[in-house]
């Protein structure tokens, strides 16, 4: 297991839900572990991933979609996604979709066994095979049949129900507010918003304008979702928009570190200007790579000069991070400010005490590079960042326990990419690991690019950037 730092105790927040949610302490959302969770993906968290996830600090995490009539006929795939890893750190909940909430009922006690501790509702598939059904985001466009529809399942389960949902079918048809009202009438425990429409498919941009608004009428939990690509977004989402939690998807791909990141305190992720020292130019061939002088060069990047295979500045990043963080342990003023809040009970930073400066790991040094705090940092000895590698070869393990070798090929290669995508050389080494057929040599090649890429602060992944243009949600 990744050893991270992050694996605390489920935290009760006191006094949450300034909207007025009525849920109470001992509700599902007082048992996740913090705001910052993980979105459902499908194809990409299934079990091995949502484990590593967990691993890596998320605060609670939902399958991606299964389908109901699935479950019910033992389809053997279908069972296999549902499946659930033993002692999750935070709450873990299957997605469904079905025609009918008698469906759902039927394939909510396979869920309950196999160890999920909620069941989540997608109301935001745009997919036509799911919507000519009926399913997915076609719900939007009658609250009061939703309303039926939740409330039948609700009633009919014994474990928590939350939704997924877009902010409504079109422009012209934002019915989100009504959304929202119909699964808070209908008993569910929050709703997780999506900030496009069903017609934006992925394009434009995510309407967090619109969720707040939804959260500041809502009476029930909101957790809002779309483009969070970085840690600081994560926080300033929370912050500026009131929201009771964020849903991060595709920027936990490209960055698995970002769980970790939201919940540092002190360090912004990344480099903090002044802790490092200055960059240099290096020259770098065709494929990204510094030949060290044996190949003309092709053009020049930044980078930071490599000096006996350890990231130069790293002690001194960390001694800056810990000293940070000593100074604001105690000032709860200072703590709030650092994790991005305003010190007040109903701001976010102040609703999470898990997210108390001592229980995090320090700030990412490199891709690949660990490091450990002093023996006399707050931290604690254990707390550690895990490389890339690192990263890889436990979801590797991860998936062996699900999948076999081909399988377990395909995925660790797609993670490895994304991983890499951003850094000079990416391309190059995108096109070697896709001719690769053993899971040695993808591992080889793998290694020595991010030891490569240790050298290159982390790519920039902002919300212009297209990436993934397509999902079921
Ligand atoms: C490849 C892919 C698959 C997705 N699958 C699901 C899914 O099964 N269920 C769901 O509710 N949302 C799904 N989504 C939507 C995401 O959960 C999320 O709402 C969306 O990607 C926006 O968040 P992001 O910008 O943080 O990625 C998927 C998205 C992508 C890119």
């Amino acid at each position: 297991m990744i050893e991270s730092a992050l694996r605390q105790e489920p935290v009760a927040p006191d006094g949450i839900f300034p909207g007025g949610s009525g849920r109470t302490n001992g509700s599902l959302i007082s048992r996740t572990r913090n705001p910052y969770w993980m979105a459902p993906m499908s194809g990409i968290t299934e079990a091995a991933f949502r484990q590593l996830m967990d691993e890596m600090g998320a605060g609670a995490l939902v399958s991606d979609l299964v389908s109901a009539k699935g479950l019910i006929h033992g389809s053997g795939k279908t069972l296999g996604m549902v499946r659930v890893h033993a002692n999750p750190g935070a709450p873990v909940g299957i997605q469904l979709f079905g025609e009918s909430a008698e469906d759902i009922v039927e394939a909510a006690h396979t869920i309950k066994d196999a160890g999920a501790e909620f069941i989540d509702i997608n109301l935001g598939c745009p997919v036509n095979k799911v919507v000519k059904k009926g399913c997915g985001a076609a719900l939007l466009r009658d609250p009061a049949k939703l309303e039926t529809y939740l409330a039948k399942i609700k009633n009919g389960i014994d474990l928590p129900l939350t939704v997924k949902m877009r902010t409504g079918w079109n422009e012209k048809e934002l019915t989100i507010h009504e959304c929202v009202a119909a699964a808070y009438n209908a008993g569910c425990e929050w709703v997780a918003i999506h900030g496009r429409t069903r017609a934006q498919g992925y394009s434009g941009r995510a309407d967090w304008d619109l969720i707040a608004k939804v959260k500041e009428r809502a009476r029930i939990p909101i957790v809002g979702n779309g483009d969070i690509r970085s840690a600081e977004r994560a926080r300033a989402r929370l912050r500026e928009t009131g929201v009771d939690a964020v849903m991060i998807g595709r920027g936990a791909l490209r960055n698995p570190w970002i769980f970790m990141q939201c919940l540092e305190t002190n360090v912004p992720p990344g480099m903090p200007p002044g802790a490092m020292p200055p960059r240099a130019n290096v020259n770098v061939g065709s494929d990204g790579f510094d030949s060290g002088g044996e190949r003309e060069p092709s053009r020049t990047v930044e980078a930071w000069p490599v000096t006996s295979g350890r990231l130069p500045g790293a002690e001194a990043e960390l001694s800056v991070a810990t000293r940070r963080r000593s100074a604001t342990i105690g000032t709860p003023a200072a703590s709030a400010q650092a994790q991005g809040g305003v010190e007040s009970s109903g701001t976010p930073a102040a609703r999470w005490p898990g997210n108390a400066p001592g229980r995090m790991g320090p700030a990412p040094i490199a891709l690949d590079k660990h490091c450990s705090p002093s023996e006399s940092s707050p931290l604690g000895p254990a707390a550690r960042w895990p490389g890339a590698m690192e990263i890889l070869n436990r979801y590797r393990d991860l998936l062996r326990e699900h999948y076999d070798s081909r399988r377990t090929l395909l995925m660790t290669r797609k993670l490895a990419v994304w991983m890499a995508y951003g850094y000079p050389g990416a391309a190059a080494f995108r096109g070697q690991a896709f001719q690769l057929h053993a899971i040695a040599d993808l591992f080889d090649c793998a290694a020595r690019f991010f030891d490569h890429t240790a050298r290159f602060p982390p790519p920039r992944f902002d919300e212009s950037e297209s990436f993934m243009m397509g999902g079921h949600g």
